[in-house]
C-alpha cells in the first residue's frame, strides 16, 4: 500500500506520522511546493521510525508528482489553514485553485488511486475534486465526519464524566461550524443512550461545543489543529488499506440518498479496499432531515462560488 500525502504542513505531517506508526503501509509519499520542506518533514519522521517500531518508508519531495506514482490512496491537505476568527467557507477563492490542480497531477500519475480530501472548505473541495476529475464517486472521499465524531465523543466523554472509550457518536451534515448534526438522539454510554444520563441542555452544550470544535482550536492555536484531524485520515486510510469495511461518516457524493443530489456532504459509509463500499441510510427524524436539508444548502452555496 502506497500513500502520497499532499502538504507537508501540520495536518499533512500528523496523517503521515499517524499512518507510519500504524504500520500497515509500506511508503508513505509527502509533497509540498516549499523547497525541502517535506524532504526535512520526511527524514525527521523516518528517524522516529526505530524508535516507535515502523517499517513504514517515508518520502519527502518538492514538486515532483512523477514520485507519487501508483499511489493506492492520496491525501490532499494542501492550501491554507484558517486563522482565528476564519470560516472554513472563507478559505475557497485560494484553496479551490491549488485542490483542482493537486488532484489532476495526481491523478496523472496515480490513475486508480483514490482521494481522501482534507482541504477546506472540505465538501465543497471534495465536490470539486468530482467536477475536475471525473472518476466514480467511490473513489472520493471527504474526511471531516470522523475527526468531528471524535470530538463530539470527546465532548460526551466530558459531560459524562466517563472515559472515552466508553462512549459512542457519529456527526453527520457539512464540516463547518453551522452545518455539523452531531446526532445526539444515537449516542451512547456502553449501549445505553445518552440521553438517559444527560438533560437536553446539557446534550445541546455538548453539541455546540462539538460544532465549534475546529474554531476552538483555531482560537488556541491561531491555526487550525492537527493531531485529531491526521488520526482521522490515518484511521481512513487503514480501514481501505486494511480492506476493513468499517463505518465512517465522510464527505460523499450523493446521488438521491437523504433527499439530495449533487453534493458532497457527510454521512456514514462503509469504508474498504474500493473506498466508499455503500451509503448507510439512516432514519432520520424529521428534525434531522430538515437540518441536513438546511446544512446541504449552506454547502450548496459554497459549491456555487466554485468555477468549474
Ligand atoms: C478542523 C479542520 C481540519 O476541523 O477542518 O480542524
Amino acid at each position: 500500500m502506497k500513500v502520497t500525502i499532499v502538504g507537508a504542513g501540520a495536518v499533512g505531517a500528523s496523517c503521515a506520522e499517524y499512518i507510519a506508526i500504524k504500520n500497515f503501509a509500506s511508503e508513505v509519499v509527502i509533497l509540498d511546493i516549499k523547497e525541502g520542506f517535506a524532504e526535512g518533514k520526511a527524514m525527521d519522521l523516518m528517524q522516529t521510525a526505530s524508535l516507535n517500531g515502523f517499517d513504514t518508508k517515508i518520502v519527502g519531495v518538492t514538486g515532483d508528482y512523477s514520485k507519487t506514482a501508483n499511489s493506492n490512496v492520496c491525501v490532499i491537505t494542501s492550501g491554507i489553514p484558517r486563522k482565528p476568527g476564519m470560516t472554513r467557507e472563507e478559505l475557497i477563492g485560494i484553496n479551490a485553485g491549488i485542490v483542482k490542480m493537486v488532484s489532476t497531477s495526481l491523478l496523472e500519475h496515480s490513475p486508480n488511486t483514490i482521494f481522501i480530501v482534507v482541504s477546506n472548505p472540505m465538501d465543497t473541495m471534495a465536490y470539486l475534486v468530482h467536477k475536475s476529475t471525473g472518476i466514480a464517486k467511490h473513489r472520493i472521499i471527504g474526511m471531516g465526519g470522523a475527526l468531528d465524531s471524535a470530538r463530539f465523543k470527546y465532548r460526551l466523554a466530558e459531560a459524562l464524566g466517563a472515559p472515552i472509550s466508553d462512549v459512542d457518536g457519529m456527526v453527520i451534515g457539512g464540516h463547518s461550524d453551522t452545518g455539523m448534526i452531531p446526532l445526539t438522539r444515537m449516542a451512547t454510554r456502553n449501549s445505553v443512550p445518552v440521553t438517559e444520563f444527560l438533560s437536553k441542555e446539557r446534550l445541546e452544550q455538548v453539541a455546540a461545543d462539538t460544532k465549534v470544535g475546529g474554531a476552538t482550536l483555531t482560537k488556541l492555536l491561531g491555526t487550525s489543529a492537527w493531531y485529531a484531524p491526521g488520526a482521522a485520515v490515518s484511521s481512513m486510510v487503514q480501514a481501505i488499506a486494511c480492506d476493513q469495511k468499517k463505518m465512517f461518516p465522510v464527505s460523499t457524493l450523493l446521488d438521491n440518498q437523504y433527499d439530495l443530489s449533487d453534493i458532497s456532504i457527510g454521512v456514514p459509509v462503509i469504508l474498504g479496499k474500493n473506498g466508499i463500499e455503500k451509503v448507510v441510510n439512516l432514519e432520520l427524524t424529521e428534525a434531522e432531515k430538515a437540518k441536513m436539508q438546511e446544512s446541504a444548502a449552506a454547502v450548496k452555496k459554497t459549491n456555487g462560488l466554485l468555477e468549474v
